[in-house]
């Protein structure tokens, strides 16, 4: 089995991220026995500086011509006055469109060993564990008209959704449902919006061909209450890219940190695996950054492309274990009885993770 990558490492931190996750795949491609082949390109701010786009061809093309995208992230405060279709997250946005992944699936849990880490009581988040599907192709982002009217000193966008575009993504929830707990919960604005209004209907109508998953409405105010009150009742949350984009992040609350939490784009020609977090320019380059939701990308990436599920669980597993164990990045270090570790130290406690229980399994299997 091969699996070829094309690796957009971007800005800020996601280069040290990238550097780490990709050594893990590495790593266990080559005692598990599958093959990894992986090429760099540059994206966003990176590439602006090297090409002047923020999404080169030779970028585009390479990702076309590969199984799977792993990404960093993009985006720096350098390009800010740049107008929107210039700037670092456009060729993200670009690439996503090219790549087709309507569904973005954004897993947010509390782990066992990380609920002090949680600014929410532990009793709260134990046992939290969310899914959510974000629909990635849609909504405010590219909806038409946009820009700015000078004449009127205003700004626009547009909010616009198609039954299809819903259809397709609600879908995803569902299925992804069934293999969970059975239970989806959509979030939109229907007490406002006429998009809303749409979703809800299709959604409805949707859900009709899961007699067998239960299905519950919030609005997306309420619903940013009920997350960090009551994440636990939770299981598959399905919702338009803004409030997604914005819940997800929310979510992070609950895991301990942003840097925990990994995504995987899937629905389109190129599935694309991303952390959800950000550049984070306030800690680049100083090897502090959290490498974890990385590695969990690129475990989604296992699963979602290359249906190697063992290999995926192993990953996930290592990364548990590794937090078991006591060790934490900055961001999640609390307390004096844990070892602080940097970002790449982090990398290679997963990785001798990972390696020994894959030896294990072998050795397991060759008796
Ligand atoms: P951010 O996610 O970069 O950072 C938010 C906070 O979380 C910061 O304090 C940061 O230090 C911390 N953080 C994020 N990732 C971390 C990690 N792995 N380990 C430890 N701490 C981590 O969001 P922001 O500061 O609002 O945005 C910075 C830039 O990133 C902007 O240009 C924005 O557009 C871009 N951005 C890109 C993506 C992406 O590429 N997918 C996502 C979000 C933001
Ligand atoms: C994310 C980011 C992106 C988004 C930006 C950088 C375009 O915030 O992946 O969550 O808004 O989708
Ligand atoms: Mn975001």
């Amino acid at each position: 089995m091969r699996l070829k990558v094309a690796v957009l490492p971007g800005d800020g931190i996601g280069p040290e991220v990238m550097k780490v996750a990709t050594k893990v795949i590495r790593t266990l491609a080559d005692i598990s026995g599958f093959e990894f082949q992986s090429q760099e390109y540059p994206i966003g701010g990176a590439a602006l500086d090297a090409t002047g786009f923020p999404l080169p061809k030779t970028t585009l093309d390479a990702c076309l011509d590969s199984d799977a995208v792993l990404l960093g992230a993009v985006g720096s405060a350098k390009f800010d006055s740049l107008p929107q279709n210039r700037r670092p997250e456009a060729g993200l946005l670009q690439l996503r469109i090219a790549l087709g992944g309507f569904a973005n699936l954004r897993p947010a849990m509390a782990y066992s060993s990380l609920t002090e880490c949680s600014p929410l009581r532990a009793a709260i988040v134990a046992g939290a564990d969310i899914l959510f599907v974000r629909e990635l192709l849609g909504g405010l982002y590219f909806g038409e008209p946009r820009g700015f009217d000078a004449a009127t000193h205003s700004a626009f966008n547009t909010m616009r959704y198609s039954e299809s575009e819903i259809e397709r993504v609600a879908r995803v929830a569902f299925e992804q449902a069934r293999q969970r707990k059975s239970k989806v919960t959509s979030v939109d604005k229907a007490n406002v919006l006429e998009t809303s209004q749409l979703w809800r209907s299709v959604v409805k109508r949707v859900a009709q061909s899961y007699p067998d998953v239960a299905l519950d409405h919030f609005y997306v105010d309420a619903f940013a209450m009920h997350l960090v009150t009551t994440p636990q009742r939770f299981d598959v949350v399905l919702t338009e890219n803004l409030f997604g984009d914005i819940l997800s992040d929310e979510a992070a609350a609950i895991t301990g940190s942003l840097g925990m939490l990994p995504s995987a784009s899937i629905g389109g020609a190129v599935n694309l695996y991303e952390p959800v977090h950000g550049s984070a320019p306030d800690i680049a380059g100083r090897n502090l950054a959290n490498p974890l939701g990385a590695i969990a990308s690129a475990a989604m990436m296992l699963r979602y492309t290359a249906a190697l599920h063992r290999e995926a669980d192993e990953m996930e597993t290592a990364i548990r274990s590794v937090l078991a164990q006591g060790y934490r990045t900055a961001d999640i270090h609390r307390s004096p009885s844990e070892q602080q570790v940097s970002t790449t130290e982090m990398g290679s406690l997963v990785e001798e993770a990972l390696t020994g229980a894959v030896i294990r399994r072998q050795a397991y299997h060759a008796v």
